[in-house]
């Protein structure tokens, strides 16, 4: 028997939706932050290109709204793209005062912002604020070193969240969730975490394919926790895949972002030969969607490795004062921008679908939110447009920061929760059974469920997962838990929910895109594809 931890809020996620919302909440809340790994470990840390905000007077809201609403598909929910696209300047301001370094405009600008202002696929102005090209380095490091100052924040590190309690589960009427199971994966210990009020801000899921720009701790956590305690999950097939990741055997998830080509890049063949302009008339600047599937379909077309990115047009001080990331990485593998083009591919990027949410970031369950990447809340729709991620996490924390505290003297704290149940496990002696099934998983979904697919591939893709679950399952019931078994089970429901989503859109719309319905049926308006978890399983909890 173990002490609980009581809190007033509970934020699974320590990246820029989970630090921005404990931030907000903290001067009058009791705040515990999780995080499976380091507390500046995750998807933020890495993001290159920036934060899109309407920043220079040249630019408009209608017309950040209206490209947000292009890329989107017809799938983006309008009033809530105008909702986050109003918010962007003040939640720029607000990331400003918390002392991040936005890298500042040139003294020869033509625009009126104070801050260097890129531009990426998909936006008919320069509107992404950006520090050089380690944008998300300076968010997270910010707000970690704010979140370490304040008193009223607790930080678990290195505790992975491995399931919600919620009161479905303990066989009480109504569905509010009132906290989690949480393993320590130092001390490989389960503990009970009780709240007020729970929130999901865990990241996405690319690490669901095998090849991601994403870091290792991306496994749809959250996606599979709030789906297994009853939440509707919205869009998984739109998994968008990032058109320029490193191409090297010694890079493993580096990106190249999407700012070399707002500052010029060309994409090229081997030959050097460019192939946008066959594509779309935005060639290099169309969505992500369109980029990332010209690219597979010339190296589908020649049987090539990869295709090249050429930005050597630029000076190397240029490529230095811009791209310092990303030149230093490129020279430490022998590859100098300034000169030669850069090897790159398509890789999976970024998890469009995800928790369904309100605009209070609010889901299904009483007292559960989602916020940041593991929600779909309605902006992205069937493509994301580049840099309206970090945007959303902000926009959102602030939201739910404002509905959480509204809630907190209404809530009452829980009692004491069931322990997490042990007696019927042992230790396993087949630890390969958990890395293998996670290679397998990751495999089939690049080969079968990638950037296009048909019917006849998503079908063997089900037909794999089905077997694989039950296997996992199996094996979760019977043996006691280890990070990798816990993200295993998450990337089972992830992979699922991706393909039983797929199946159903019998279309090609924004980032899905099948060769058996090669175009939308209907032309503008789209159906959101939800899914509903069939049963709220139970799993460890004692009775
Ligand atoms: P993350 O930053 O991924 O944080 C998730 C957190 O949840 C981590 O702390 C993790 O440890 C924790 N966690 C997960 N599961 C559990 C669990 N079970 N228990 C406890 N903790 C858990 N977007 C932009 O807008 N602009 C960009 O320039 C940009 N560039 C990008 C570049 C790269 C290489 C990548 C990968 C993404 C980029 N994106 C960009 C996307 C953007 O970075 C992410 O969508 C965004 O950072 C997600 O933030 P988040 O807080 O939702 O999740
Ligand atoms: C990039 O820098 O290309 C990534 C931007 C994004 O994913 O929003």
């Amino acid at each position: 028997m173990h002490d609980q931890q009581q809190h007033d809020v509970l934020i699974i996620g320590s990246g820029a939706a989970g630090l921005s919302l404990a931030l907000k909440l903290a001067d009058e809340a009791n705040v515990a932050v999780l995080s499976k790994e380091a507390l500046n470990e995750g998807a933020t840390l890495y993001a290159q290109g920036g934060v899109s905000a309407v920043l220079d007077e040249k630019d408009s809201i209608e017309s950040h709204v209206q490209d947000t609403l292009t890329a989107g598909s017809g799938l983006c929910d309008p009033e809530i793209v105008r909702f986050v696209v109003e918010r962007a300047y003040k939640s720029i301001d607000w990331l400003v005062e918390l002392g991040v370094d936005f890298t500042r405009a040139d003294t020869n600008s033509d625009s009126n912002s104070p801050f260097h202002l890129h531009q990426e696929g998909g936006h008919s102005h320069r509107r992404i604020i950006h520090a050089a090209d380690a944008t998300g380095k300076a968010i997270e490091t910010t707000l970690e070193s704010r979140v370490r100052q304040h008193p009223n924040i607790h930080l678990y590190e290195h505790h992975i969240a491995v399931d919600l309690i919620t009161t479905n589960k303990l066989s009480i009427t109504g569905n509010r969730c009132l906290g989690a199971y949480v393993l320590d994966i130092e001390d490989n210990n389960v503990m009970v975490f009780s709240a007020k009020n729970v929130v999901l801000a865990s990241g996405g899921a690319g690490k669901a394919y095998l090849y991601t720009s994403n870091p290792d701790s991306c496994t749809g956590d959250g996606i599979a926790m709030a789906w297994r305690a009853g939440c509707r999950i919205a869009n998984m097939e739109f998994i968008q895949f990032h058109p320029t990741c490193l191409y090297h055997p010694m890079a493993k998830s580096f990106l190249i972002s999407e700012a070399l080509r707002g500052e010029g890049a060309k994409l090229v063949l081997e030959s050097g030969e460019p192939f946008m302009h066959r594509y779309d008339q935005r060639e290099e600047l169309a969505p992500r969607d369109v980029v990332a599937r010209a690219i597979d379909s010339e190296m589908k077309r020649l049987g090539h490795d990869c295709v090249y990115l050429d930005i050597s047009h630029k000076s190397p001080q240029f490529i230095e004062e811009h791209f310092p990331t990303i030149n230093k990485r490129c020279l430490d593998l022998g590859i100098d921008m300034s000169r030669e083009p850069i090897p790159v591919v398509p890789a999976a990027h970024y998890t469009c679908g995800g928790v369904m949410i309100n605009q209070d970031g609010q889901t299904d369950i009483a007292s559960l939110y989602a916020i940041g990447e593991t929600s779909c809340s309605g902006l992205h729709g069937a493509n994301r447009m580049a840099s309206n991620s970090l945007l959303e996490c902000v926009v959102f924390a602030h939201a739910a920061s404002e509905a959480i505290r509204q809630s907190l003297a209404a809530i009452k704290m829980p009692g004491k929760l069931p322990e997490w149940d042990e007696s019927r496990v042992t230790d396993s002696d087949e630890e390969v059974v958990v890395s293998h099934n996670w290679d397998e998983i990751r495999r089939f979904m690049w080969d079968y469920v990638g950037i296009v697919r048909t019917t006849k591939r998503l079908q063997r893709a089900q037909h794999r997962i089905e077997l694989l679950k039950s296997e996992i399952t199996d094996y979760y019931g019977n043996f006691r838990i280890s990070k990798d078994l816990v993200e295993l089970r998450n990337l089972a429901v992830v992979a699922e929910l991706i393909i039983e989503s797929a199946l159903k859109r019998r279309e090609s719309r924004g980032l899905h895109f099948t060769t058996d319905y090669p175009i939308a049926e209907i032309s503008d308006k789209g159906e959101n594809t939800v899914i509903k978890a069939k049963t709220s399983e139970n799993g460890h909890i004692a009775a």
